[in-house]
């Protein structure tokens, strides 16, 4: 079993997934930090920003304070004035400073050090600051709603996803860690603990359809190693283009909490 993020050394199809993974998660995220109440002059630090725009939102949100962007690869980061951009491994490199509030979503999942890196975060918050921590939950499995063919296309999607969680976990990502968390934020002392469950309906060739596609693609090999047919991946990728496609996206967890002051 190799212990490294999963899509590092997939340079294509990578930048589709950022993207996608923008598309799809930036807007409940920036709701959730709305709801939280993010003081206009918080330092703010987002760990693993890749290409999500919640950085900018962030900054809109705390103008009088500051914001560092956070991520191991920067080249399909988005540029922001108002936002500090650095390159920086999570794992390895201490964190800039202390803050009031640090974001960190669809990561942790992946790190095998996920627990030394969470008290590292709590560590690193200034009192009454907020951790965010946004995961995907592989209980509930994209669904899907109208397809030419739904039984095969159900089919298609089954067999993507138990690929995938066998090439996740080959990667060291823990399947349940989207449902530890929380309780993981409680045993560090937290408090106001908070979790809320996303999902949404996508079209064929959307945000929510791509982010498969391009995940398909980035890691075709580790799919194949894993026993999902290269047919059935090429299959599943024309699928996920339809337009008559419609699915129910998996679910995403995002758990806030507050260190006590
Ligand atoms: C699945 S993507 C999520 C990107 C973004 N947070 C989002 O939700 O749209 C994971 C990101 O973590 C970054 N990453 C991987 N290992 C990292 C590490 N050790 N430290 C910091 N960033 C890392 C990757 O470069 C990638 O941008």
């Amino acid at each position: 079993m190799s212990t490294t993020y999963i899509f590092q050394d997939a340079e294509t199809d990578n930048d589709v997934m950022l993207r996608a993974l923008a598309g799809m998660y930036d807007p409940f995220s920036e709701q959730r930090l709305r709801g939280a109440g993010i003081s206009p002059d918080a330092r703010c630090l987002v760990i693993a920003v890749g290409g999500s725009s919640i950085a900018g939102t962030i900054a809109g949100l705390a103008p009088r304070g500051e914001v560092i962007a956070t991520d191991v690869d920067l080249r399909a980061c988005q540029r922001d004035p108002r936002v500090d951009l650095r390159e920086h491994n999570v794992v390895t490199d201490p964190l800039p400073g202390t803050f009031d509030l640090i974001h960190v979503r669809l990561l942790l999942g992946h790190l095998p050090q996920r627990l030394d890196i969470l008290r590292k975060l709590v560590d690193a918050l200034n009192p009454h600051g907020i951790l965010a921590v946004e995961e995907f939950e592989p209980t509930w499995r994209t669904s899907v709603l109208a397809a030419p063919d739904p039984d095969e296309a159900d089919r298609l999607f089954g067999a993507y996803h138990d690929a995938f969680q066998v090439a996740l976990q080959d990667a060291g990502n823990r399947s349940k860690w989207s449902r530890r968390v929380h309780g993981a934020l409680l045993d560090l002392g937290m408090t106001e603990c908070d979790t809320v469950g996303h999902t949404g309906t996508w079209a064929g060739g959307s945000h929510g359809c791509l982010l498969p596609w391009g995940t398909a693609g980035a890691i075709r090999q580790k799919l194949i190693d894993a026993g999902m047919s290269a047919a059935d991946i090429d299959a599943f990728r024309h699928l996920l283009l339809l337009p008559e496609l419609r699915v129910k996206s998996n679910l995403a967890l995002s758990t806030i909490a507050r260190r006590p002051r």
